[in-house]
């Protein structure tokens, strides 16, 4: 605690430190009597009423309209930590340069895109918590070294909309730790976000404000200091829990609610004053630093350039049959669909931004080629929920249209009403209209180009192989107009990879059954795909995607050459370098990402993934240019989270570092030995004799030490009585179950002793 805080504190009555613990007016630490005026923490750079708006507001309203920077979803798929950290020093410049002078921002969400159902998807990085806490991370440190406090939300299993404010996840610990949690530990560590935020739900029974365990997950495993703060109006009449638990440093409270009932409880000693002061010096020390910020200047054509050089970073070429980039030469070029005059370009809810300047496709295609024709083929509606049905006279015309055209560039997607907080998307489809226009399109014109506007994943099967190009630029900000033109006439690379598989089928996706269910019998949510989220779930059931987690196709050809390992045989403690030659065997200039799964290959206490990413790193060479990448894996790189000894451990073992350009795609293959490490698995005399009968290790004892009739009897392979032994406790052995005891008492003892050494 600073000296002033504690100034400020011993100047304070309990009824000034509990109504400062939920100002409803949003802001913190301001008390007028001590003229400190505390800080008011926005979502995004806009500021002032413009607080809780879903949706466009009206232009010329006479507010700051910071530059719309690609949503963090879009983000995501540059892989590009320097960039994300540039972002963030973007906009806490844009923060500085409002009016208001924002130091503190409600941002960013770390949240694991469960599902790509979830309405907020846009605001979140990734279905891999390394690569959206690196990201996270990065953006942080981007922000906080600017002078602005970042907030890492929603804290935690926060993964739907759809009721998010009385939902129940239940998830297993594993789940929890290894998924969950990992995507913040990674962003924490990373960044040190002076704010957290936690979510409205309850996590396997308890809502998250006062959940202990969950608190402990944050204060104590990963040591987290600073300010914790509820979501908006997420308190349920669990004030007093939430305020004794430790996870709720301050109420982001609508209204002035239950006003006296922290205070009552304090007087009554349901909670303690010391409490109280706890969490408020947290809040007053942050908000004393971030006195020392200071306006700043912001170049808003500057900004905008920036935005456009970052989507271009972001762009992902989905595939290409060799038709882009286009030449700026184009005879008869078409120009289709309704996103085209309107682009989409950021969700809707408090993440959502204005922008200063949206630019459209079509004024962008026509600067580049201004004869290009244009055929609206769809109608956009811009309301909740949409329905979109197809509109036969735009439908025939586009279609009259594109059999004359050399060239047709499709422009699809979701307007901006489909992605939002609040609700969640029902399902991946394109609307109805556009359907039916990509249908006869595809018939007429071998030529057509697709662009692709949503934050999360599109059904696009019945096209894919009917097109020319597929082109994804997610949710890209204001600037997405001239950066996917940029990219489709080369001016840039497309320099982006997928942060999410792209299923083939919607029932494929992991959390099909347990998703978004209209179910008021509870509002349970199953985490019933466990760890398997993402990739790990395709991989695990074999199921064919679409496009990989990782993918994206580049204008130019990369040589990844054999890596090197600076030791195969490591120990737990040791840190290990793996060593990518990339070179650039083109003739343009382009990105790699070189990403590296690890993946557990000999016995194991649980149930493991096929590969996890555990590292990667973005290399941008000119023509011939060539780089070597140096990766580093810590221990991190092989624990697992160990239900049965409630701790992570390392497995000794084999592993294999998987090393490619998408989980799809692995270009090497490199085997590593552990040893030193841990079993996962302590086994007891209650332990079932299947897990012995499981491990080899078992039968070398069992060879070593006893006569062959015995490693026979206990082989299941050997035709005998063994499965039907299989599901006895191991101390069974030594009773006579069957006549007579298979051991004694000392010879249990010593094969349990050996089983559980290292
Ligand atoms: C959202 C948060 C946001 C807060 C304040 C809530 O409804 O869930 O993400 O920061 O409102 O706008």
């Amino acid at each position: 605690m600073s000296k002033k805080t504690r100034e400020i504190l011993s100047q304070l009555t309990l009824e000034e430190k509990c109504s400062l613990c939920a100002q409803a007016d949003g802001s913190f630490g301001r008390i007028p009597r001590l003229n400190l005026k505390g800080s008011v923490p926005q979502d995004n750079p806009r500021g002032g009423e413009d607080y809780f708006r879903t949706g466009r507001p009206v232009e010329g309203d006479g507010k700051y309209h910071p530059v719309a920077f690609p949503s963090d979803a879009c983000l995501a798929m540059s892989w590009d930590e320097e960039l994300a950290c540039e972002t963030g020093a973007y906009f806490a410049q844009e923060c500085r340069a409002n009016p208001d002078l924002i130091n503190w921002l409600f941002r960013p969400g770390v949240n694991i895109k469960r599902s790509p159902l979830c309405g907020r998807n846009f605001e979140y990085f990734s279905e891999d918590p390394v690569l959206a806490g690196e990201l996270a991370g990065s953006y942080i440190q981007g922000l906080q070294e600017n002078g602005v406090a970042a907030t890492l939300k929603h804290y935690i299993c926060n993964n739907q909309e759809f009721e998010r404010m009385t939902t129940n996840s239940i998830v297993s610990e594993r789940a929890l730790r290894e998924i969950y949690l990992r995507a913040f530990e990674i962003a924490i560590q990373k960044g040190n976000p002076l704010s957290i935020m936690s979510s409205y739900n309850q996590v396997n029974g308890e809502w998250v404000n006062s959940n202990q365990h969950i608190c402990d997950l944050l204060r104590k495993d990963l040591g987290y200091e600073g300010v914790v703060v509820s979501d908006f109006a997420a308190v349920h009449r669990n004030k007093i829990a939430a305020h004794n638990c430790g996870m709720m440093d301050i109420e982001l409270a609508p209204v002035d609610v239950h006003s006296d009932e922290l205070l009552e409880a304090v007087k009554a000693g349901k909670v303690k004053e010391e409490t109280i002061d706890a969490g408020l010096e947290r809040v007053l020390d942050l908000v004393d630093r971030l006195y020392a910020t200071t306006p700043a200047e912001a170049d808003m054509e500057v900004l905008h350039e920036a935005a456009c050089r970052t989507a271009e970073q972001c762009i992902v070429l989905l595939q290409n049959n060799g038709i882009l980039p286009l030449s700026k030469k184009q005879e008869n070029l078409l120009v289709v669909g309704g996103l085209a005059e309107n682009p989409s370009y950021m969700g809707g809810g408090s993440g959502h931004m204005n922008g200063y300047k949206v630019e459209t496709y079509l004024d962008v295609i026509r600067a580049v080629v201004p004869e290009a024709a244009y055929e609206p083929g769809y109608q956009l509606v811009e309301k909740m929920h949409p329905v979109e049905p197809g509109v036969p006279e735009l439908i025939s015309s586009a279609v009259k249209a594109a059999e004359k055209a050399d060239k047709v560039i499709v422009f699809a997607g979701l307007g901006y009403c489909y992605e939002s907080e609040g609700y969640d998307r029902k399902d991946i489809q394109l609307p109805e209209g556009q359907k039916l226009l990509l249908d006869e399109l595809v018939k007429v014109n071998s030529n057509v180009i697709l662009v692709l506007s949503c934050a999360s994943v599109l059904d696009i099967t019945p096209w894919a192989d009917k097109v020319a190009a597929v082109v994804y630029n997610s949710l890209g900000g204001e600037a997405v107009a001239p950066a996917t033109v940029n990219v489709i006439f080369g001016d840039a690379e497309p320099g982006g990879r997928l942060a999410e598989s792209w299923p083939v089928a919607e029932g494929h996706m992991p959390a099909y059954m347990n998703f978004t269910r209209e179910c008021q019998d509870k509002p349970d949510v199953m985490y019933g795909e466990d760890i398997y989220v993402g990739y790990r779930w395709y991989e695990k059931r074999g199921l064919p995607v679409l496009y990989p987690f990782g993918h994206g196709l580049s204008y130019t050809e990369f040589e990844i050459g054999k890596p090197s390992v600076s030791k195969s045989d490591i120990t737990p403690e040791d840190t290990l370098e793996v060593t990518v030659p990339v070179k650039n065997t083109g003739s343009r200039a382009g990105s790699q990402v070189i990403q590296l799964y690890v993946s557990h290959d000999t016995e194991s206490a649980c149930d493991r993934p096929v590969k996890a990413l555990k590292a990667f790193a973005k290399v941008r060479l000119e023509p011939g240019e060539s780089k070597e990448l140096t990766i580093k894996l810590d221990r991190k790189a092989f624990e697992y989270f160990s239900v049965n000894l409630n701790r992570w451990i390392v497995e000794n073992g084999g592993y294999t570092l998987h090393i490619g350009i998408s989980t799809a795609d692995i270009l090497y293959r490199v085997p590593v030995l552990i040893s030193g490490g841990e079993a996962g698995f302590l086994y007891t005399e209650m332990t079932p004799l299947t897990w012995f009968m499981a491990s080899e290790k078992f039968f070398r004892i069992l060879g070593e030490n006893f006569p062959p009739e015995v490693s026979g009897m206990m082989d299941r392979n050997a035709g005998g009585w063994a499965d039907l032994l299989s599901p006895l406790p191991f101390y069974k052995t030594t009773e006579p179950y069957m006549g007579t005891a298979m051991f004694t008492r000392e010879q249990a003892d010593f094969i349990l002793k050996k089983m559980n050494e290292q």
